[in-house]
C-alpha cells in the first residue's frame, strides 16, 4: 500500500512508530553527547561554570575549538543536559553535574557511557551472535574492568553505608567489629570503602579473575587500610571457610555465579550462626511488561555483555527464593532505585 492509499489511521500508526524509532536515534545522540562531554572535559567544565558561560569562554576553559564547542552545547540543550540563559550563557541543567561528573554522588551514572563504549559491550555482541561464542573476565581489556569498576561504585556508595543501616541487626555489628567477606570484590574499590567506613571491621575480598585481584591489592596498600583487607584469589563456588564471617556481602556479581546454588551454599556454611548475607545486585523485570521503562531498557542493554559471559541478570524474587532454599532466615529485600535491589538474609 503506498502513502496516498493508506487510510488515516494506518497513517497515524506510521508515524507513530517512527517517532518511536526517531526516539531511539535521538537517545543515541544524547547518549554520544555525554560522551563527548566527558572526554572533552566540556560537561566538567560546564559543572564548575555555576554562573554560566558563554560558548567563546567555555571552549577557552575547556581549552577546546570554539565552533565545535558551540555545536556540542546546542546539542547539550537540546538533550536537556543544558540550560542557556538569554544572553546566550550555558549552564548545566539542575543536578546534571552531580549525575554525570561526581563520582562520589549516590546518584552518579557517569559511568555508563564509559561502560557501553567498550568493545566487550556490543560490538563483540554483533561478532559473536552468529557463532555463540563465549568469553570470561580474562578476556575482556583492562579498559573494560575499570569501566565495569566505575559503574559499580555508585553500587557500593548507595550500599555502604545506607543500605547496611537498614539490614536489621547489622550495623552494630560492623560498627563495633565484624568479620566480613566481600564475593566477587573486582578490583577491590568496594574493600577500601568498608573498610573505611567501619574502621573495627576486618574485610576479606575473593575474586575469580588476576587482573583484578592485582588492582585490588595495590589499591588497598595505596589507601592505607592492608592491615585489615585481604584478597584472596578464587572462584567463588571453590572458596568456603565455615562459620568464620558475620557479613558476607556481593555486589552487583551474583548472577554471574557459575553455580549460583553453590556459591549461597558456600555463604551459608562461611558464615557464623546468625550471620548476614546482603546481595546487592540489578533487579531485572520479571515481567515483558516491564521492559519498557527507560531503567528496564538499560538493564536490557547490560544482558548484551552478560549474555556474553553466559550469564544474564535476575529479578529480585530469583535471589530471594535462593536464600530461601538455602535455609537462610529473616529474608527481606528493598530497591534503592531502579536499578539497585538489596536482598538480604540471615543464617
Ligand atoms: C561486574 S564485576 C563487579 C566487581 C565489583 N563487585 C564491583 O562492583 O565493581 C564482576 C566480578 O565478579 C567476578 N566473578 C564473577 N563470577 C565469578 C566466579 N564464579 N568466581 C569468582 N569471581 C567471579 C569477576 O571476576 C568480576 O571481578
Amino acid at each position: 500500500m503506498t502513502n496516498a492509499t493508506q487510510t488515516p489511521d494506518v497513517q497515524q500508526e506510521v508515524q507513530q512508530q517512527a517517532g518511536k524509532l526517531i526516539g531511539h536515534f535521538a537517545g543515541y545522540v544524547g547518549f554520544k553527547t555525554i560522551e563527548i562531554g566527558q572526554k572533552s572535559g566540556l560537561l566538567a567544565t560546564l559543572a564548575a561554570s555555576t554562573d554560566g558561560v558563554t560558548v567563546e569562554e567555555l571552549a577557552q576553559r575547556a581549552g577546546t575549538d570554539e565552533f565545535y564547542t558551540s555545536v556540542w552545547a546546542r546539542a547539550a540543550y537540546a538533550a536537556e543536559l543544558a540550560e542557556i540563559d538569554g544572553e546566550g550563557r550555558y549552564s548545566l541543567a539542575p543536578h546534571v553535574g552531580s549525575l554525570l561528573t561526581d563520582e562520589d554522588h549516590p546518584g552518579y551514572v557517569g559511568g555508563i557511557p564509559t561502560v557501553f563504549s567498550q568493545p566487550e559491550f556490543f560490538d563483540n555482541f554483533s561478532n559473536v551472535l552468529k557463532t555463540g561464542d563465549h568469553l570470561w573476565w580474562e578476556d575482556t581489556s583492562p579498559a573494560f574492568i575499570q569501566a565495569v569498576g566505575g559503574t559499580g561504585w555508585p553500587f557500593y556508595n548507595r550500599l555502604i553505608p545506607g543500605a547496611l543501616d537498614r539490614v536489621p541487626g547489622l550495623v552494630s555489628t560492623l560498627v563495633e567489629g565484624a568479620s566480613v567477606l566481600e564475593l566477587a570484590s573486582g578490583v577491590g574499590r568496594g574493600l577500601v570503602k568498608f573498610a573505611e567506613a567501619y574502621p573495627n571491621s576486618v574485610i576479606t575480598g575473593v575474586d575469580g579473575d588476576e587482573h583484578s585481584v592485582g588492582i585490588s591489592r595495590q589499591r588497598v596498600s595505596r589507601q592505607g587500610v592492608a592491615d585489615r583487607v585481604s584478597v584472596v584469589h578464587s572462584t567463588l563456588e571453590d572458596f568456603v571457610e565455615r562459620d568464620a564471617y558475620d557479613l558476607v556481602f556481593i555486589n552487583i556479581s551474583l548472577h554471574e555465579a557459575r553455580d549460583i546454588d553453590r556459591v549461597v551454599e558456600n555463604v551459608r556454611r562461611s558464615l557464623k550462626p546468625g550471620g548476614h548475607f546482603v546481595i546487592s545486585d540489578f533487579p531485572f523485570p520479571e515481567k515483558h511488561d516491564d521492559l519498557r521503562s527507560p531503567a528496564a531498557r538499560v538493564l536490557t542493554g547490560i544482558q548484551y555483555f552478560e549474555a556474553q559471559i553466559d550469564d544474564q541478570l535476575l529479578p529480585t524474587a530469583t535471589f530471594v527464593n535462593l536464600l530461601v532454599r538455602h535455609g537462610f532466615r529473616s529474608v527481606g529485600s528493598f530497591d534503592l532505585t531502579p536499578v539497585h535491589a538489596v536482598i538480604h538474609g540471615q543464617a
